[in-house]
């Protein structure tokens, strides 16, 4: 599970000075539950993200990935995490396939495993009929697929993914909602940030929202709506961060 403990982040902008991207962020998500961050642009989503995942120092605060802590113990933390960043490039020259078993090749799995799992991956993410295409050819969905698929070879019990269906279709979110709660059903923690609103109340167990660095809200859909007196999350969400 993850155990983010007031974590915060400050960037030295010579434009801006000192930006707290994120400014004292709590919260903890477990195993088999899905977790949302909801926030505006440049609410401080990603860092946060990429916190956890090692990918960024927090400037103070710790984060914990199965006990383990990010900073002290990063290698250890990131065989446990999957991360969808919203930059990953993709090798054009390799098809999705070979791509996808490079990564598992890198985290030092066998070649029977990574065959398994990339046939159990390539089902769920309904990615076969492209398999074998370079990815210099495929479409930026299925481009998003190969990346998901290619943080998750390693079979990872936490997930992290920075807004994993962000310009896909309808039929390709879908997929990968039906992959993240499948994913929650293996009994995987999963934490993925996301804008649109009804992705988040139909997918998550809890959702919390950043607005500006800071956290405004953390709990169920249920008590996110009665504590706003809203019925719907996107009026919610409105009237937490316009408070
Ligand atoms: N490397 C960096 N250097 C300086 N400032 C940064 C850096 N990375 C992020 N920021 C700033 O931190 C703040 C939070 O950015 P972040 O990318 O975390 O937001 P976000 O919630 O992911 O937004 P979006 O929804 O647009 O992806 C912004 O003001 C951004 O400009
Ligand atoms: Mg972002």
């Amino acid at each position: 599970m993850i155990q983010a403990n007031n974590l915060c982040k400050v960037f030295k902008d010579k434009k801006r000075g000192e930006v707290r991207a994120v400014d004292g962020v709590s919260f903890e998500c477990k195993s088999g539950k899905v977790f949302g961050l909801l926030g505006p642009n440049g609410a401080g989503k990603t860092t946060t993200l990429r916190m956890l995942s090692t990918a960024l120092k927090p400037t103070s605060g710790t984060a914990f990935i199965d006990g383990i802590d990010v900073e002290r113990e990063p290698q250890r933390a990131r065989k446990r995490i999957g991360f969808l960043s919203g930059n990953t490039g993709l090798y054009g020259r390799l098809t999705a396939r070979e791509m996808v078993r490079y990564f598992g090749r890198l985290y030092g799995m066998q070649k029977d495993v990574i065959a398994e799992r990339i046939d159990k991956i390539f089902t769920l993410l309904d990615m076969h009929d492209f398999a074998d295409v370079r990815n210099d050819k495929l479409s930026s969905g299925m481009k998003q697929k190969v990346s998901i698929a290619r943080s998750v070879v390693h079979d990872p019990p936490v997930m992290v993914f920075d807004e994993p269906t962000t310009g896909l279709d309808v039929m390709s979110s879908r997929t990968i909602v039906g992959f993240i709660k499948q994913c929650c059903n293996d009994g995987k923690c999963v934490i993925f940030s996301t804008h649109i609103m009804s992705e988040a109340a139909r997918l998550c167990n809890r959702v919390a929202i950043i607005h500006k660095g800071k956290l405004y809200a953390d709990g169920t859909v249920h008590e996110i709506l009665s504590s706003s007196g809203c019925d719907n999350l996107e009026d919610a969400f409105i009237k937490i961060i316009g408070e």
